[in-house]
């Protein structure tokens, strides 16, 4: 754990409370005293997502995560704990205290992109080898890749060599290991190292910082290993979070930007002046990378490939994107497989008209039922209206509803005021549906994780958690639960870690804020005690509560509990038997 000063993170957070800094991300609404809406970590329909402003800290009730402002920019931001520390002083406005760090990871991290820099530059010296000439015909010859665009993207060639990057760098002075750690080079079944890319053009991956974080890199050799390979995760890098050349793109003047597949899409759509070109990194997008996009106030148009799986994927994508309330447009185009093959084959102009085409998702939807049904014949009409009535109920703006329904009806020459009742009744059926299933999730993600720790009562459970909830507001009163238990009462491993803690921090007089507490949790059972200490705060009185609790763990220990007080794993198993028997 780092060592910053207990006392210059509590003044950082009282400036930066949890509710603007999570405002800064999300929209917060009001739900009894506390602030509720949809987790940004897991993927829900229904807000489970809660911001406790009298703790100053967060629980997810459907995945678990939790903690305080600097748990949430470190979940946000994809950032470690130091650089959130970081990240809020900036916001804040408040130096970071330098002269006190001293975090390892943070140094490997520095050590990893000062390794990717050499690489990178390494790989663009290689062009202009001999051994590397073949790489820079491809690029100009067979690709139309400028020389001003190799420089820009500072793209190079991995020689067609098992050791020739290993070598460099270990005349830079840096480790197999380091190497290996910047995932460059890979070890063998005998022990030892090789070039991770060989033979390969390398598009360096740049964060929005300016670091090189990651290599993709395409095959010159077709008939030799997978046409694209892409760095593996890191400490600095993490594929699912990457978008390429969003650090030229989100300068561009344009007012879109044009998500593409592959680099060479957003490489010749920059030569032709469409600078806010970017692609995710070989994978179908995330919600992640779908968020690091919204921030960024432009609108979004879909340039994926003209085939099956482009189309599949521009759907997912659109979805994804609907789900973090953005529209995005679909471009649309034929003759070609993707945008770097339409612009060669047919110009910018026709590429910008097609861009100025493109639609939503939706209204491509509708584009697809027009031509797949037969509006004069009465059942094909039906069918119709079920699947147009299926995608308007997931509108979230109702005036645009509301506007759309009146169009389909003045068209088919139907009522209104049925369709409208059709349309709300699907769409309340719909969010009922995705209500049971959060449900269900949550209640069997919980136990799940309750299985997986201890085979306990669920009542000394919630007993433990209790009286450690107890420590946590009253430091005061230690003497009553010490006087009574001690930490051999507790016998999930990270609830007597706790216990330990707590009352060596009372003794020790220290200002009992949640984040001293990674000193001692990892981050799910942080997560885990962010609810304990939110949950059931100040109801009743709060003494014979833990007289209660006590009660319950010495019975426990005593082993006079009955048997009508089952485990999870228990309450698990008859729930399943149950569920057999039903079938
Ligand atoms: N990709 C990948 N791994 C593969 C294939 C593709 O990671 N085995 C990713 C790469 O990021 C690539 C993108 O998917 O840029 C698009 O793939 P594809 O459409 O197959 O590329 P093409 O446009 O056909 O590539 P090229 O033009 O280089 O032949
Ligand atoms: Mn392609």
């Amino acid at each position: 754990m780092v060592k910053i000063s207990e006392e210059f993170i509590f003044r950082l957070k009282t400036i930066c409370d949890i509710t603007s800094v999570v405002s800064n991300y999300l929209e917060l609404k009001f739900s009894g005293k506390n602030k509720k809406c949809c987790c940004p970590f897991h993927s829900e329909k229904t807000p489970s997502f809660v911001v406790f402003e009298e703790t100053d800290s967060f629980y997810c009730f459907g995945c678990g995560i939790g903690g305080d402002v600097i748990t949430f920019i470190e979940k946000i931001e994809n950032l470690e704990y130091i650089e959130a520390v970081k990240f809020l002083c900036k916001m804040a406005g408040v130096p970071f205290p330098e002269e006190e760090v001293d975090d390892l990871k943070a140094k490997k991290k520095e050590k990893i992109l000062k390794i990717n820099k050499l690489a990178a530059r390494f790989f663009f010296e290689n062009l202009k080898k001999s051994e590397g000439i073949q790489g820079l015909k491809y690029l100009v010859q067979k690709r139309g890749i400028k020389k001003n665009t190799i420089i820009k993207y500072g793209l190079g060639v991995a020689l067609n060599s098992w050791n020739s990057l290993k070598d460099h760098l270990k005349d830079c002075g840096y480790t197999y290991e380091e190497m290996e750690e910047a995932n460059l080079i890979v070890k063998s079944k005998n022990g030892g190292f090789y070039d991770k890319f060989r033979n390969r053009i390398i598009f360096p991956i740049i964060d929005l910082k300016g670091d090189v974080v990651g290599f993709g890199g395409r095959s010159l050799d077709e008939n030799f290993g997978p046409k694209y390979l892409n760095s593996s995760d890191t400490l600095v890098f993490k594929k699912s979070f990457g978008v390429y050349s969003l650090n030229f793109a989100k300068n561009s003047m344009l007012n879109e930007f044009l998500l593409c597949e592959g680099y060479f899409d957003v490489l010749t759509l920059y030569q032709n002046g469409f600078d806010s070109a970017i692609a995710t990194l070989g994978t179908s997008l995330t919600k992640e990378q779908a968020r690091l996009l919204k921030r960024n106030k432009k609108d979004i148009v879909l340039a994926y490939d003209m085939d099956m799986p482009g189309k599949m994927a521009a759907k997912r994508a659109s979805l994804v994107f609907e789900e973090i309330g953005i529209k995005v447009k679909v471009l649309n185009f034929n003759g070609a497989k993707d945008p770097d093959e339409f612009v060669k084959k047919y110009g910018v102009l026709k590429f910008k008209l097609a861009v100025e085409n493109a639609i939503t998702y939706e209204k491509l939807q509708f584009k697809a039922l027009d031509e797949k049904y037969d509006l004069n014949d009465t059942d094909q009409k039906r069918r119709y209206i079920d699947e147009f009535c299926r995608i308007i109920s997931r509108e979230k703006d109702s005036l645009k509803k509301e506007i759309e329904i009146t169009k389909i009806c003045q068209r088919l020459s139907l009522d209104k005021f049925i369709l409208l009742n059709h349309v709300r009744h699907l769409a309340s059926r719909q969010k009922k549906m995705a209500t049971k299933k959060f449900n269900k999730d949550l209640i069997y993600n919980i136990r799940k994780k309750n299985i997986k720790g201890e085979n306990l009562p669920i009542k000394v459970i919630k007993a433990q958690e209790g009286v450690l909830r107890f420590l946590y507001y009253n430091p005061d009163r230690i003497d009553l639960v010490k006087n009574v238990i001690d930490e051999n009462f507790f016998n999930i491993k990270w609830h007597k870690d706790l216990y330990c803690f707590l009352i060596k921090s009372v003794e020790q007089k220290r200002n009992l804020d949640l984040y001293i507490f990674h000193e001692v949790l990892d981050e799910s059972h942080f997560g885990e005690f962010s609810r304990i200490i939110n949950s059931n705060i100040f109801k009743g009185n709060i003494l014979s509560e833990l007289d209660d609790y006590l009660k319950i763990l010495k019975e426990f220990k005593e082993q006079k509990l009955s048997v009508l007080d089952m485990t999870p794993k228990e309450l698990e198993e008859k729930r399943q038997e149950k569920a057999k028997l039903k079938r």
